[in-house]
């Protein structure tokens, strides 16, 4: 190993980012390159952007006047500080980053993460370098998989990218564009990596992809294996206790997936399942290619598979021809599924997309009122689904030490934080917890002598 320099990634948007930032520690640190946890004393900083809401690329070029200052101040100290924009942005506006920003030294697309070690060398030697193109080769052959150092420094729960990219052109979404069309990564280089995880203390494997149910991996027969097919086979990796997956197209729920829900007890009953709008004439607008009445018929079936499955989705509020009637749809399927928890964002235009060039755009001060509204009836769904939790016991992993001396932070199966009274040594074990107290974002719990229980959660209609 050569002497070692510092490394600072910083990541913004989906948990995708978060993982691809882990791999781009991983491939540089035979470089010497060891990660810190500060901007302010590094010798790389790497922003791992992200495009898919708002002014995006304009946060980033701010992020970039502050890094700026930083390089400023190395050179000062006689220090040369590189700096490297990856994912997303860098997709999407390759050199012209460099041009606005001369700060920065690389500039390296999503895909072409594995040829860092040799981009950074170029910069090192001075030189600028942008890398965005879509390679045949796949970049997970070439990734450097985590030390089991590095592994074990992350934790209980790891985050593993089976699927990347996205073909289903919804208008508003620039990932078909930002990721590519849909690829899946083989099930052995999957297993590989989730064995490896096992073997470091990992006890919760979160599959990831943009759109992750449309998995199609090639297996070991040679033949693609679906999503519930992998699940299948992941259950059986020693040490791994839970499995979850995201993000998920309402399309691509199918039969096996579903039955999955109810075969595998490894899979833990929570689903991220994106609806977006809960009118059919926004859902047709934004290319969902699904009805209000097919996502109610794949809710139904997950319940009726996994009775106490909790749901999440995502929302967006103002899309172009969105009225006051189509939003009053989507606040009724809110209340209708009875989701645990959603995330909602107002509309906004991203260049190159069907959506920015529609008529009709809807405007901010509608936007926001909508957006307001819509986290009001989410943070009632969210408390009544905690409210039903209350006096319940049910199995909590334990991920790391609480705010407090002698607490320790776990997550239900629902995945919601638990708090609990209980000894440092049942970090990444599983206890039954029984919950004493429900506050709006988690609960409180205490360590119960009897077995959890399978609740039942079930969430009104549908
Ligand atoms: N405007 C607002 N929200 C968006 N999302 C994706 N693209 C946009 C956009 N242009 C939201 C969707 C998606 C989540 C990851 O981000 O709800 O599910
Ligand atoms: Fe974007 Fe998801 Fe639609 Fe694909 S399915 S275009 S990632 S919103």
């Amino acid at each position: 190993m050569k002497g070692s320099r510092k490394l600072f990634v910083k990541s913004f948007g989906c948990q995708m980012n978060v993982y691809d930032s882990q791999r781009m520690a991983d491939t540089l640190a035979p470089a010497g390159y060891v990660e810190t946890a500060t901007a302010d004393d590094a010798d790389l900083v790497i922003l791992n952007t992200c495009h898919i809401r708002e002014k995006a690329a304009e946060k980033i070029y701010s992020e970039l006047g502050r890094v700026r200052r930083l390089k400023e101040a190395a050179a000062a100290d006689g220090r040369r500080l590189l700096i490297a924009v990856a994912g997303c942005v860098a997709q999407a506006e390759g050199e012209e980053i460099i041009r606005r920003a001369p700060v920065v030294d690389v500039v390296v697309g999503s895909q072409n993460y594995h040829r860092l070690p040799d981009l950074v060398a170029c910069a090192e030697r001075g030189g600028k370098v942008v890398d965005t193109d879509f390679p045949v080769d796949d970049k997970f052959d070439h990734l450097a998989a985590p030390s089991r150092a590095a592994t074990r420094a992350r934790g209980v729960s790891a985050f593993v990218t089976v699927q990347e990219g996205c073909d289903k052109f919804c208008t508003f979404c620039v990932v078909p564009y930002t990721r590519g069309s849909e690829s899946s990564r083989p099930v052995g280089k999957v297993l590989a990596e989730v064995e490896r995880l096992a073997d470091a203390g990992v006890r919760e494997v979160t599959l990831i992809g943009q759109n992750v149910n449309a998995y199609h991996g090639e297996g070991p027969d040679r033949r693609p294996w679906s999503l519930a097919r992998l699940l299948g086979r992941l259950a059986t990796v020693p040490g791994i206790e839970r499995l979850r997956y995201t993000t998920s197209h309402p399309r691509d729920m199918d039969d096996d997936l579903i039955a999955a829900h109810r075969e595998v007890p490894r899979l833990m009953p929570q689903l991220h399942l994106p609806v977006q709008s809960g009118s059919d004439h926004v859902l047709a607008a934004m290319n969902r290619r699904h009805t209000r009445a097919d996502y109610l018929d794949v809710v139904r079936r997950l319940r009726q598979a996994r009775p106490d499955i909790a749901l999440t989705s995502d929302f967006i509020v103002g899309f172009p021809g969105e009225t006051e009637s189509d939003f009053a749809a989507t606040l009724d399927l809110v209340g209708v599924i009875g989701y645990s928890g959603a995330f909602s964002f107002k509309y906004s235009a991203r260049p190159g997309t069907p959506g920015a060039d529609m008529s009709e755009q809807v405007d901010e001060a509608t936007k926001a009122d909508r957006l307001r509204r819509l986290q009001e009836a989410i943070d009632r769904c969210q408390a009544t689904f905690n409210r039903r939790c209350l006096g319940r016991t049910f199995p909590v992993l334990f991920e790391r030490p609480g705010r407090h001396a002698g607490q320790l932070v776990g997550r239900s199966p629902y995945l919601q934080p638990v708090q609990v009274e209980a000894p440092a040594a049942l970090i990444g074990e599983i206890a039954a917890v029984t919950v004493t107290e429900v506050a709006s974002n988690s609960l409180f719990g205490a360590l119960a002598d009897a077995p959890a229980q399978k609740p039942a959660l079930v969430g009104a209609g549908a």
